[in-house]
């Protein structure tokens, strides 16, 4: 197993599948009351340059569930941000705490961390990938749909940092995801075309929200600006109009497909209330498997020898 979290691709498929099932497991036991003490004298820092509601209180809560401590650490609490350099940053923490959950902007930054931290870093979203979120979506899909088998994904939307790390969990899982975005809005082509070739499974890009949603047992939805790109929030308005998940859109879906959105959802914009409150809407769900993946996450990677 890595030692650290950056990205979906560096893990195998059953090292993938260890996160999901022992976060049912701790959600399960959870659920009957038994609490697990596993991490008790072990503190990660939560180090965040970007905003976040549920991937940070859902780490804290983790951590704290398992008899851990964080420190949380915005971008105004560090000298990151008047450019202490990301090494000397890496051997310090390391000395202080057992590991460091990040959310930045560049993924060259978890990256450089990973390469002199001597303790786990965790990449909680980085513009090009969110691979925790995906991680969790996964165990909701699995609790929803029953297994990953005969599975036909749909994202429509933004080739984001959501998509990206989609086609990494299609890739290595054995879905198969489709993937619906406008001309200029695409994955990262070399994600794309390194997973595309080596899935046993298709991993399609189409243009028509239509053609992603046909078959599809499950329909996931982003916001159609990330953070970082809130420029651009009307000219995305405009491109991605026609990308709403909304009655219409659903009607040609299967009546069992689910419709995920990891959140904050934008109501109107790329996904209706209409929708995002309807039956097939499994997103409260979602928000909640984040936390006991996040305490499979946690566990694993800081218990390991
Ligand atoms: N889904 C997700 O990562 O939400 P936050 O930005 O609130 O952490
Ligand atoms: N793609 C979104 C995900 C938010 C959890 C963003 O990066 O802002």
């Amino acid at each position: 197993m890595p030692k650290h979290l950056l990205a979906l691709q560096e893990f195998t498929k059953e090292e993938l599948l260890d996160f999901v099932y022992r976060a049912i497991t701790l959600k399960n036991e959870k659920a009957e009351g038994i609490i697990h003490q596993h991490l008790v004298g072990k503190t990660v820092a939560l180090i965040f340059e970007k905003p976040s509601t549920r991937t940070r209180v859902s780490f804290e809560s983790a951590m704290y569930g398992l008899g851990g401590q964080v420190i949380f650490l915005s971008n105004r609490d560090t000298q990151l941000a008047r450019s202490e350099p990301l090494k000397d940053m890496a051997r310090v923490m390391d000395r202080y705490v057992d590991g460091m959950v990040v959310r930045t902007f560049g993924q060259n930054v978890v990256d450089e961390l990973s390469q002199y931290s001597s303790v786990p870093v965790i990449n909680a979203l980085t513009d090009l990938h969110h691979p925790c979120q995906v991680l969790s979506d996964v165990m909701t899909v699995i609790e929803k749909k029953g297994d990953l088998d005969n599975l036909h994904v749909a994202w429509v939307g933004d080739g984001n940092n959501m998509a990206n790390s989609w086609i990494q969990a299609a890739a290595k899982l054995g879905f198969s995801l489709t993937l619906a975005c406008p001309e200029g809005y695409d994955p990262d082509p070399e994600i794309f075309s390194s997973c595309s070739e080596v899935a046993s499974k298709p991993i399609t890009l189409v243009r028509d929200p239509k053609e992603a949603v046909k078959g599809a047992d499950v329909i996931n939805v982003d916001v159609w600006a990330s953070m970082g790109q809130e420029e651009e929030q009307d000219e995305r308005l405009e491109i991605f109009k026609e990308y709403q998940v909304n009655a219409d859109l659903m009607k040609l879906a299967p009546a069992d497909a689910i419709v995920m959105h990891c959140l904050p959802a934008h109501r109107e914009e790329e996904i209706t209330e209409e929708v995002l409150e309807s039956e097939q809407s499994v997103v409260w769900d979602q928000a909640e498997n984040k936390m006991h993946i996040h305490a499979a996450i946690l566990e694993i990677m800081l218990t390991k020898e």
